[in-house]
């Protein structure tokens, strides 16, 4: 049987270097995100490095429920069986709350929780056919508290663990695993956008080469990384409301 895995965000940052990875261990990878001509520069870029595996484009608005069914049906006619899906797509829009917008607020939940949640609805005839092991969830530490500038970017990446939380509940006799991963900040182009300084930031291919490891060889259901940033963060998760308040109006500053 092929190793096989499908991405979401595959063009650019993490989803881009996570494809690298699985395609250098001698995954195929259907690779998916708007932009087909991204798609076919990571295609390129993956045949010029030699990798073992291969890359697929699969171009996919993973907002249109109707594609993602298309893009599923796609695969389980060319491949027998899925052993990785890896729901990553997500964008963040900093913004104050007092100025947010439904527009932006309904870009966020859209693209960060239901057209996630959609995937997984619209997937699940095809676990069985496909023998999907693993269907894993980019989520963000930054959706363990309310942070400032951000309640659409923190609620959607919340609402997303809970909703897999739930899956791997109801799923718990079968033979598919959910996983959850919350990276810290990590350099892609949806980070290069900020201008304070991010503690603890890793490389993208950092990143990759952790989310691979993790799927392959550890079971946790939640991974959250890089683990002195993740540490904090806990600590700051179990914090006394006035306390959190206190310390995030003077970051905020
Ligand atoms: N970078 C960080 O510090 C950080 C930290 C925690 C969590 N995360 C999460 O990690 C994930 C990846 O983030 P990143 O930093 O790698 O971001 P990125 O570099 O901006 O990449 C985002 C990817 O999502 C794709 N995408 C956007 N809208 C899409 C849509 N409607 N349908 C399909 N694909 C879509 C983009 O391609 P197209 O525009 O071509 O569609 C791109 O490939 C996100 O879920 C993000 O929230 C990132």
């Amino acid at each position: 049987m092929s190793k096989t895995c499908w991405i979401t965000g595959a063009s650019s940052g993490i989803g881009k270097f996570t494809s690298l990875c699985f395609a250098k261990n001698g995954y195929t990878v259907f690779a998916s995100s708007r932009s087909l001509e991204n798609l076919n520069n990571l295609v390129n870029e993956s045949r010029s490095l030699n990798l073992k595996g291969k890359i697929v484009a699969l171009p996919l608005d993973v907002t249109n429920a109707d594609q993602i069914l298309t893009c599923s049906k796609f695969i389980a006619e060319n491949t027998e069986n899925l052993d990785f899906v890896i729901l990553n797509a997500g964008t963040y829009i900093r913004e104050d709350s007092k100025l947010a917008t439904v527009k932006s607020t309904r870009k966020m939940i859209d693209l960060n929780y239901t057209s996630v949640l959609n995937h997984i609805i619209i997937l699940q005839p095809f676990i069985s056919i496909l023998n999907i092991k693993q269907i894993a969830i980019v989520s963000s530490i930054a959706g363990w508290r309310g942070m400032p500038m951000s309640a659409a970017y923190c609620s959607s990446k919340a609402a997303i663990k809970t909703a897999i939380e739930s899956f791997e509940i109801d799923y718990h006799s079968s033979e598919v695993r959910f996983r959850i991963f919350y990276p810290g900040f990590v350099k892609t182009p949806l980070t290069d956008k900020n201008k304070f300084k991010m503690p603890f930031i890793i490389e993208a291919e950092k990143a990759a080469n952790i989310i691979y490891k993790k799927l392959l060889y550890s079971k946790k259901f939640e991974i959250s990384f890089p683990f002195n940033f993740a540490l904090i963060m806990k600590l700051i998760t179990i914090m006394p409301w006035p306390l959190y308040k206190k310390l995030m109006l003077k970051k905020n500053r």
